[in-house]
């Protein structure tokens, strides 16, 4: 009997063209001040692909990450519901890894989706945000009070 994928998991083919957005987006990367390079690739649910590269400033703390300026241009496009989001950056040794704020942001659209931590090899690990964010506050819990 086939087995049923869980609903995050994507088709080979599916991953290796997320892989190749986010180096691809990469490139793009503004970062005159870290000179740390990120890309990411959001899938959405029926297969568009946003991608997005860190944008920062002189004024340091506008400075955005890769994967929030994917988010902000899928959400402003229309797209809310996601299937994945795939990360890279130079670094040879690590997988890159969200930070806490873009962590943030991934839960606003859900807690059963997948990140894609890489390395330029192509090699990479996967996490649900839930698992990335546990024990998270998400629009819910706005619901709760009486
Ligand atoms: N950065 C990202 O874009 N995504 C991450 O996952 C980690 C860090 C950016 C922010 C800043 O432009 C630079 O990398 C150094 O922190």
């Amino acid at each position: 009997m086939a087995q049923k994928r869980p609903s995050c998991t994507l088709e080979p083919e599916q991953i290796q063209q997320l892989l190749l957005s986010c180096q691809e987006a990469k490139k793009s990367a503004y970062c005159p001040y870290s000179n740390f390079r990120v890309g990411a690739a959001l899938l959405t649910r029926d297969g568009r692909i946003f991608s997005g590269c860190n944008v920062e400033n002189a004024c340091y703390s506008l400075g955005n990450c890769a994967e929030r300026t994917a988010i902000q241009k899928a959400i402003s496009e229309g797209y809310k519901d996601f299937q994945a989001i795939a990360v890279a950056s130079d670094m040879k040794d690590d997988f890159i890894s969200p930070c806490g704020a873009c962590r943030q942001v991934m839960r606003e659209f859900g807690t059963k989706w997948a990140v894609y931590m890489t390395k330029p090899d192509g090699t990479y690990v996967t996490k649900t945000v839930e698992e990335l964010l546990p024990a998270s506050f998400g629009p819910q819990d706005l619901q709760n009070v009486q």
